[in-house]
């Protein structure tokens, strides 16, 4: 079994990014909004913002409170879109229940919504002739493509369908010229399907979800959940242990996908950047 290093390719994409910023007339510009103080997501957007200003990126990192209304969220979105210093606007999601996160999606710029969530992008990616795409399925992609695995026609399977990672994953590879079948929650008999699967996407946030002896021999395994258990270990959807016994390649987690998320964000950055020039 072969780890597929994430933290190494993430970070190789990265010193590329950096490397091109500085030929620029000027820096790309990210802001990312955050509603509220959940401490997960002020983890991501601080590593966002650091992320930034490590490949010199011009970055604004904007708190709001929790009680904000939608219109003064709306507002600030819009005050964004009519700024020439920023290329990407993303909100950290989940937002408060009281407000509606579809319509922040909308109110954003297809042009600079570097997350891919706009019904624009997303129809886009749908067509495939994707113009900006969801950060961690075009991460994985990378992965894919980076360790030099062969979609055309293979069996694939993603767990999950969500419009963050599911969803997009599975339109990703079907643009790829895989067969493609999207599992979710209510899936009946998820381990027979899998035993027919050459790659395994999964994104689910359930820990150990997924059983070694549920991947076929010479599978691609790639874990996108991140799930802290009580002892405080960070694992994955898929029993790493028990798969590594069947699995061709694996990502690792910590240091699989995770990584990728945001050296994708910046690269979509760099591209919404080019487009508006
Ligand atoms: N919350 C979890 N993942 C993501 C993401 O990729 N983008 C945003 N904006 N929020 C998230």
């Amino acid at each position: 079994m072969n780890i597929i290093d994430g933290k190494k390719i993430a970070q190789n994409l990265r010193n590329d990014i950096a490397k091109q910023v500085k030929s620029l007339d000027r820096a790309p510009g990210l802001a990312v909004i955050l509603v509220g103080d959940d401490p997960a997501s002020s983890v991501y957007v601080r590593n966002k913002d650091n992320a930034c200003k490590e490949v010199g990126f011009y970055s604004e990192k904007i708190n709001k409170p929790a009680d904000i209304t939608q219109q003064q969220l709306l507002d600030e979105i819009q005050r964004l879109n009519n700024d020439d210093k920023i290329d990407g606007i993303l909100v950290q999601l989940p937002l408060p229940s009281h407000l509606d996160a579809n319509l922040v999606i909308e109110m954003i710029s297809p042009e600079k919504d570097v997350d891919g969530f706009h019904s624009e992008n997303v129809g886009k990616l749908m067509q495939n002739k994707p113009y900006l795409r969801p950060c961690t399925p075009k991460g994985v992609m990378t992965l894919l493509a980076i360790t030099g695995i062969d979609l055309v026609g293979k069996n694939c399977v993603v767990v999950g369908a969500s419009n963050i990672v599911g969803r997009p994953m599975a339109m990703e590879l079907l643009n790829a010229r895989a067969t493609v079948t999207i599992c979710n929650s209510k899936t009946t008999n998820l381990s027979g399907k899998l035993q027919q699967a050459d790659v395994v996407v999964v994104a689910v946030g359930i820990p150990k979800m997924i059983q070694g002896d549920w991947i076929k021999p010479g599978a691609v395994v790639i874990d996108v959940g991140i799930n802290r258990l009580k002892t405080g270990k960070l694992v994955g959807d898929v029993d790493f242990d028990a798969a590594t016994q069947n699995a061709s390649w694996m990502t690792p987690v910590p240091g699989g996908v995770g990584p990728m998320t945001i050296a994708t964000l910046l690269e979509n950055t760099l591209t919404a950047y080019q487009n508006r020039k």
